[in-house]
């Protein structure tokens, strides 16, 4: 018998609600709150209360489309965390009160293990195999995960300060863009020189990363052509952007050849928001060929927040019997 799942995400500022029939995606979808972009980052307060707004009419239009009867339903999955705390807390107090309502279990999840798993959301291409290294890089996380089993994952490498999707959305803020930047930053790097401009980065021991030195190294570099040339933003966009995304992407490169040359492992996958990174995923492929890496990179709906990860993530849990209860409350922090 086929196994429905319901999922909710409401960890940052994406409301999201995804069906699925097993491991096959019936519908995902997305709200964006666009009331950030003017406040330059994610205001946690104004959040949790779009989410209060968006999160009915979001389920609903899952199901209708869908076309599955809430009535079908197996299970609920939602995410428990890590996020922000008045966001999670939307998601999963509606997640508990409405499993309860239809008398099915409720399962929660892991919002990084979510991102990873989406690679397993049914498609035309092959899964990954375990063991494999994942390179997890959103606004809140960077890490490089080794993960042997859907539930068994290991760090092995982590930032010590910014994430690379915060040094994105830093970076395009100190250059005037809204919010996030990161995709504003991938789009202008495609007509620019990465090799015009060259900014420092991090030395860090290990597997691990560090993301703050770049972004001040940025911010001096720019204050002091500003002073020179106050049309210096301006007249070389283009160039500032792909030379910094070309930084990023190198630091983050770095670390994963380097795990993956230890750990003797060639299936790669990416996940998370920077995973949509054009020049990022070109870099990806071009290591894959030169280290006869296996590169799995998600497709767009996948890369950033969405409910269907947390769906696969709750399929797989659902046949593994791990189930929780209405006891269970958000976590704001990495849990795993
Ligand atoms: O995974 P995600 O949607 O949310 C978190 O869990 O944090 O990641 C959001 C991050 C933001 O920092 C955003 O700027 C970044 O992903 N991002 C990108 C791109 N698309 C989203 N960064 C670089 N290039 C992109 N194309
Ligand atoms: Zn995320």
């Amino acid at each position: 018998m086929s196994i429905y799942i319901l999922a909710i995400e409401t960890s940052c500022d994406d409301t999201s609600a995804a069906v699925l029939k097993d491991r096959i995606l019936l519908s995902n979808i997305i709200a964006n709150q666009d009331i950030h972009s003017q406040y330059g980052g994610v205001v946690p307060e104004l959040a949790s209360r779009a989410h209060l707004q968006n999160i009915i009419p979001v389920i609903h239009a899952a199901l209708k489309q869908a076309a599955v009867d809430k009535k079908q339903l197996s299970a609920l999955a939602f995410t428990r965390g890590p996020g922000l705390l008045g966001s999670l807390l939307v998601g999963v107090s509606f997640a508990k009160a409405y499993a309860y309502a239809l008398d099915i279990p409720l399962i929660e999840v892991d919002h990084l293990q979510g991102h990873i798993l989406s690679h397993f959301i049914h498609k035309a291409t092959p899964v990954p195999k375990f063991p494999f290294l994942c390179l997890c890089v959103s606004g809140g996380h960077t890490q490089i995960m080794k993960v042997n089993d859907y539930f068994e994952m290991e760090i092995i490498g982590n930032t010590m300060d910014d994430a690379a999707g915060e040094a994105f959305d830093k970076v395009a803020k100190i250059l005037g863009f809204p919010y996030p930047g990161g995709p504003v930053v991938d789009n202008l790097a495609k007509a620019g020189n990465p090799d015009a401009f060259t900014f420092s980065e991090a030395n860090i021991d290990r597997y691990d990363y560090s993301f703050s030195g770049l972004k001040t190294s940025f911010l001096y570099f720019l204050r002091d052509k500003l002073k020179e040339n106050p049309a210096f933003i301006e007249e070389n966009k283009n160039d500032l952007c792909a030379s910094i995304q070309k930084s990023i992407i190198h630091s983050l490169t770095k670390k994963l050849i380097k795990a993956a040359l230890d750990f003797k492992i060639k299936e790669i996958a990416i996940a998370g928001g920077v995973s949509a990174n054009s020049g990022l995923q070109k870099e990806l492929l071009s290591l894959a060929c030169q280290y006869g890496w296996t590169i799995h990179i998600p497709s767009l709906p996948f890369s950033t927040d969405n409910a269907a990860m947390i769906g696969i993530a709750g399929y797989f849990k659902y046949i593994q019997n791990k189930f929780t209860d209405i006891s269970s409350v958000p976590y704001t922090r990495q849990n795993l």
